[in-house]
């Protein structure tokens, strides 16, 4: 893919470190890594089982948990370093421009609850202000996206078809 060179990253990662804390040392699961992503542009990260992808995937997001810790590094996502930001602006970058589909991701919904509520629950810890109406229309709006019909919005997931 050709990107020209004018455009800015969208994302930018630098000397990211991230190391497990464990008795015998710290694991350096994320060693030295360094990143750079135009709009447009995609990028596969292939390695074995342990290799540090979902320990870099959720870096970026600084979503890492303990006994991981992001030792340093910087992730530049449009200009903001993610790094930096406060609880409350992650929490707005968070789904808005950045996200995580983790492996299973059918398991990550539940399924005895109604599929529009799972997705108005994701918007609303992520937004501020998003009144009743838009958010069904935003919830019409996805299901299309990925090719359900909107009507699915009342389902259940574990029921759910293409239409
Ligand atoms: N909870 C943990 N405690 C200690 N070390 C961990 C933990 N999770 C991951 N690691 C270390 O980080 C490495 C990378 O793990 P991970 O990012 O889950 O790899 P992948 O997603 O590529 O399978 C592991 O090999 C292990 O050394
Ligand atoms: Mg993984």
């Amino acid at each position: 893919m050709s990107i020209s060179d004018d455009v800015k990253p969208i994302l930018e990662v630098s000397d990211l470190n991230v190391h497990y804390d464990t008795g015998q040392g710290p694991a350096k699961a994320v060693n030295e890594v360094s990143l750079s992503l135009k709009p447009g542009e995609r990028l596969g990260l292939i390695g074995e089982s342990g290799s540090g992808k979902t320990t870099m995937a959720t870096a970026l997001m600084r979503l890492t948990r303990p006994p991981g810790r992001i030792v340093s590094g910087s992730v530049i996502l449009d200009g903001k370093d993610i790094m930096a930001m406060s609880v409350r602006e992650l929490r707005e970058t968070r789904l808005r421009d950045i996200a995580l589909i983790p492996q299973g991701a059918m398991s990550s919904l539940n399924p005895v609850m109604r599929l529009e509520e799972q997705i108005i629950d994701a918007i609303a810890a992520h937004t501020t202000g998003m009144k009743r109406a838009a958010l069904n229309a935003r919830v019409e709006e996805l299901l299309t996206n990925v090719g359900l019909a909107p009507k699915l919005r009342g389902g259940f997931p574990m029921n759910y078809r293409a239409a």
